[in-house]
């Protein structure tokens, strides 16, 4: 009996004091502020001055509008994670008639490789396809036009 009501307390003690501390580690996440930068990286043989790289960014409650961009503008902004992670902003890049759909942050992708530099994720668009880095150094072809 003894034995039965000390596993009983043991269950009760992991509930209360364990579950919780996992619950704030994956909390802390909720308060950083991440930081979302798209580079137009594109070469151009339009005249200076002509913007030709059009961005479309959303997520399921904000629409940030339609942005064109100039040579090596640099498009951001921030966002936090919200309780389930299922916090979502979506783009469509449009460059000589090419539209390419990409996701520029996604919570349960982005949560920890985003924190690697400044809480940022960075995104540069250039000929071949829309580039990922998570260092500012080194950078990877992730949406191909
Ligand atoms: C990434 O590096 C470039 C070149 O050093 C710099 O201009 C830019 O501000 C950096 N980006 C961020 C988000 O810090």
């Amino acid at each position: 009996m003894a034995k039965i009501k000390e596993t009983f307390l043991v269950v009760v003690a992991l509930v209360c004091f364990l579950y919780p501390a996992f619950a704030v580690k994956k909390e802390d996440l909720l308060f950083i502020k991440y930081h979302i930068h798209i580079t137009n990286d594109l070469p151009s043989d339009l005249p200076p001055g002509v913007p030709y790289l059009e961005l479309h960014c959303k997520s399921k409650t904000k629409d940030l509008g339609l942005k064109k961009m100039l040579r090596h503008d640099d498009y951001s902004w921030d966002t936090k994670i919200n309780y389930w992670r299922t916090t979502l902003f979506f783009c469509n890049a449009f460059w000589e008639g090419k539209q390419r759909y990409f996701e520029a942050f996604k919570a349960t992708r982005d949560e920890h490789r985003c924190r690697v530099y400044h809480n940022s994720c960075m995104w540069s668009v250039r000929d071949d396809g829309i580039y990922f880095s998570k260092d500012n150094s080194t950078w990877k072809n992730a949406y191909p036009w």
